[in-house]
């Protein structure tokens, strides 16, 4: 026999001793819950392709994130599904918007839940895209993009937001946002960027969601490349320079890597966004009987957390937070 001296085996024995060497541990605190809102001229839509997830009306959402919050999830993020789009996308920073009205009932009915807000075009104009386009070129914008953006970000703090989160990938929006938030008299409301967003095929079912896919090109002229790991580093740095409080990482099963070595590199709270297609492939495969549906989740969701990230934005928050507790 050979003479083993360490066996790792031994602090398997059982879940006790399994627990106590335990070195990730994932919280129901550290959950984020991302929500669809449409108008209440529309119905209460389910989203084939996110199995679970709806469009909802103000009321239903309210009804939902207090539902979340019970299951002891912190945050929600809104996404707007707005009545109508234009080229600008006007009604993103709308006073009676369909976000600033979730927003509005929500903070009444649940006040201590944290109501993030995704600050981006796209579901708001009519061509797809997450900011302004020449209209000739299709381009997308960089510097007349700030303007809108910051201004829907005004108007989602001045709604009773609690955290502004930028998700288009322009050059130095976070920067306008900010400047544009401390005008306002929002100077204590924090940003969480999306710093490292690639340009993702994961993100198809979202699309479907939130209606959002560009009716004209993609997004690779401003979504990140994926093949790429420095460039993520500068995107966080800048951002940290421009005044963002938390560094996201999108998507994050796929991108592992990049949430720990940003995890290394920066000393503020990094999130990551478990995303539409990620929560999709688990759940079609569980369909089909081909994974077990929590169990593949929750290790998803724990080896997120490892890879370094301190929260977790999931579809899958209420079902995890009920395990959790
Ligand atoms: C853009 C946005 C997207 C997601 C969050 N914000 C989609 C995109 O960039 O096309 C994707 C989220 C997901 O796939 O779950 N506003």
């Amino acid at each position: 026999m050979i003479d083993l001296r360490y066996r790792p085996r031994r602090l398997r024995k059982n879940k006790t001793i399994r627990s106590m060497v335990r070195e990730t541990h994932l919280h129901r605190e550290e959950l984020i819950y991302p929500m669809f809102v449409v108008p209440g001229s529309k119905q209460r839509n389910e989203i084939p392709s996110m199995k679970n997830q709806e469009q909802r009306r103000a009321d239903m959402l309210v009804e939902e994130a207090k539902a979340a919050y019970d299951d002891g999830v912190p945050a929600v993020i809104l996404f707007g599904i707005p009545e109508s789009k234009d080229r600008l996308g006007s009604e993103a920073w709308k006073n009676d918007g369909v976000v600033q009205r979730g927003i509005e009932l929500i903070k009444k009915a649940v006040p201590d839940l944290w109501v993030i807000t995704d600050v981006c075009m796209c579901e708001y104009t009519d061509h797809g895209h997450c900011g302004e386009i020449d209209p000739d070129t299709h381009e997308v914008l960089n510097d007349p993009s700030l303007e809108l953006l910051a201004r829907e970000a005004v108007s989602h703090a001045n709604a009773g937001a609690d955290m502004v989160a930028p998700s288009d990938m322009m050059d130095g929006r976070v920067g306008a946002i900010r400047e544009a938030l401390d005008e306002a008299g929002h100077e204590n409301l924090p940003i969480m960027s999306y710093a490292a967003k690639y340009s993702s095929a994961f993100y198809g079912p979202f699309r479907d969601a939130a209606e959002s896919a560009p009716q004209i090109g993609d997004r690779k002229g401003y979504q990140m490349d994926p093949a790429n790991a420095l460039e993520a580093l500068k995107e966080v740095a800048l951002d940290l320079e421009e005044g963002a409080d938390i560094i996201m990482i999108k998507p994050a099963q796929t991108y592992m890597d990049i949430i720990w070595r940003v995890r290394q590199a920066v000393d503020c709270p990094v999130a990551a966004y478990h995303v539409s297609g990620e929560y999709a492939q688990i759940i079609a495969a569980a369909e089909r009987g081909w994974l077990e549906l929590d169990r593949s989740m929750m290790e998803a969701l724990i080896g997120i957390r490892r890879a370094g990230a301190d929260m977790i934005l999931t579809y899958y928050a209420r079902e995890a937070a009920r395990n959790l507790s």
